[in-house]
């Protein structure tokens, strides 16, 4: 054999070595948990063959507690670069088969090199975490380890999408680049995110919590809104975060990609001509409404789970992507509430920060009132939602279905928030409270007359805070017109270092 087939020979060993991990007894041990290696994981994820990978030799250089005896080629973290649909994506797999996946310092120098490099390609970036966090033996290395990674995190923030799925654990101040980023999916009964695990949380408050209970996706995806998608398994996370990009632009200075449709633009549904309720305290399905008037009535919901009051989600009309927020009069008649206004404010401020329109379906009798609300600082959270609308230049076209009601009428997109095209269908009841609320208060008004005058669109109509009452059949139609003759919109906000977002 020559002196370069030796060569090549023993790259190819060494190449196949790195690829094992921790071996393939802990590959074993990573299957029998029901759980797929960072290599499995990147494979599902990317197109076939694109992968190609980035630091595939690099080793830890610690040498406490005897470390400096295990070196393992990759040092726990499979990076590198491929396609998703073909568009170019930036990847990290944590590899728990290697010292649990803990992130040390080298880890560490990994990953920030894929996230810089995302950010000068203007390219999404997606973490696939599964560690046991910190790697203890390092010590303080390993800390400003993660304080390198969540600065990236910051600076990418609007740049480029940010996308982490959770397949296993991901406990300490490792949660926070997770929570840096834009999406977060969890994998039901796999995965877990927490500040301290079950038995720190006993000895600290005496509390008995399984790792489920605290911290699961069951928990982070409909309590408390830290991560948005659940999935059954892997496998659907991993398709969830390559649907999620079909939705996205590549960075903040691109469009998101048109999606041909044989959905014609001029659709009529007539469905929706009956589709509000004769008693205006009766409910309606608002995903009815959705999927009449997206394109194919493909709909693609972030946290499904999460404050249910109100719906946010990604879909196109007319092949362009739209951001879609919604109240949802079946839960709790769509008041708004803290956790809806968290959730909204968010995802309208993603889609302004990537350039995808914002389309609001408005049925709202107002915000939740109550001593746990205002306790829990509805006031501030509210504000939320009122800000990301206000502060978004992207095209904002808002319809009116039914009830618009007091501060929670403002919030929703409305004109004064700088919405471009306002609409209302002539269900639409626009006014500061609800006809029984207000003779409540208004002692010598009756009812009818206090309907008569502001439970319908006219008055807003009169006075040009909407565009148009339209026929609720027309909807699609009417939306994407507004949406084409906005999509030059350009619009500035005065400068500033950076806003004061009442957080
Ligand atoms: C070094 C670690 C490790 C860690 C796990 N391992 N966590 N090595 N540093 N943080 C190693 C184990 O020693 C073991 O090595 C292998 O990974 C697999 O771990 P097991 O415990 O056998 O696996 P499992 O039973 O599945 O339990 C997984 C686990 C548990 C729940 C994650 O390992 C665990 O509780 N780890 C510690 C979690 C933690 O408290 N981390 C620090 C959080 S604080 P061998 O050689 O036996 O295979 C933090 C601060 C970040 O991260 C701050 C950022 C600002």
């Amino acid at each position: 054999m020559s002196i370069q087939s030796e060569k090549i020979k023993q790259l190819v060993e060494r190449r196949a070595s790195a690829c094992l991990g921790g071996g393939r007894e802990k590959i074993e041990a990573q299957h029998s948990k029901g759980k797929l290696t960072a290599r499995e994981r990147l494979a599902l994820l990317l197109d076939e063959g694109s992968f190609e990978e980035f630091d595939m030799f690099v080793q830890h250089n610690c040498t406490n507690f005897g470390m400096d005896s295990t070196h393992i080629d990759g040092d726990g973290v499979v990076t590198g670069q491929g396609t998703i649909d073909g568009r170019p994506v930036f990847v990290f797999a944590q590899d728990f088969t290697v010292n649990g996946g803990s992130l040390s310092k080298t880890m560490s120098g990994k990953i920030c090199k894929v996230m810089d490099m995302a950010v000068k390609a203007g390219a999404p970036v997606i973490g696939l975490n599964d560690s046991g966090g910190a790697r203890i033996q390092e010590g303080i290395d390993a800390l400003a380890g993660y304080g390198e990674i969540f600065e990236r995190n910051i600076l990418a923030s609007g740049v480029i999408p940010q996308i982490s799925g959770i397949f296993g654990p991901c406990a300490g101040g490792a949660v926070y680049s997770p929570a840096l980023t834009d999406f977060t999916f969890m994998v039901r009964d796999k995965s877990y995110m927490f500040l301290t695990g079950p038995s720190v949380v006993k000895s600290v408050t005496g509390e008995e919590v399984s790792q489920e209970e605290l911290g699961g996706a069951s928990v982070h995806c409909s309590k408390s809104g830290v991560a948005h998608f659940c999935a059954a398994d892997e496998k659907e996370g991993i398709e969830g975060i390559r649907t999620l990009l079909s939705f996205l632009p590549q960075n903040n200075l691109e469009e998101a990609p048109v999606k041909e449709t044989s959905d014609p633009v001029s659709r009529v549904s007539d469905v929706l001509n009956g589709i509000i309720p004769d008693n205006p305290n009766k409910s309606y399905d608002m995903y009815g409404v959705i999927s009449e008037i997206v394109d194919d009535a493909n709909f693609f919901e972030v946290h499904r789970d999460f404050a249910k009051n109100v719906i946010v989600g990604f879909a196109h009309m007319g092949g362009r992507s739209v951001g879609i927020v919604a109240n949802q009069p079946g839960m709790l008649a769509g008041v708004l509430d803290i956790n809806a206004s968290r959730k909204a404010a968010r995802f309208v401020r993603f889609c302004d920060a990537f350039n995808i329109p914002i389309v609001s379906l408005v049925d709202v009798p107002g915000f939740l009132c109550g001593t746990q609300q205002e306790y829990g600082a509805i006031i501030s959270n509210g504000a939320k939602l009122l800000y990301a609308y206000g502060e978004a230049t992207v095209p904002k076209v808002t319809v009116t279905l039914r009830k618009s009601y007091g501060g929670a009428h403002i919030v929703m997109g409305c004109k004064q928030l700088r919405a471009d095209v306002n609409y209302a269908w002539p269900s639409a009841e626009i006014a500061v409270m609800g006809a029984k609320g207000a003779v409540g208060i208004l002692k010598d008004v009756q009812e009818e007359e206090y309907q008569e005058l502001f439970c319908n669109p006219y008055q807003a109509a009169q006075k040009g805070y909407i565009e148009d009452v339209i026929e609720p059949r027309n909807t699609r139609f009417r939306i994407i017109r507004a949406l084409e003759y906005l999509q030059g919109k350009r619009q500035e906000l005065p400068a500033k270092k950076h806003d004061n977002l009442p957080l």
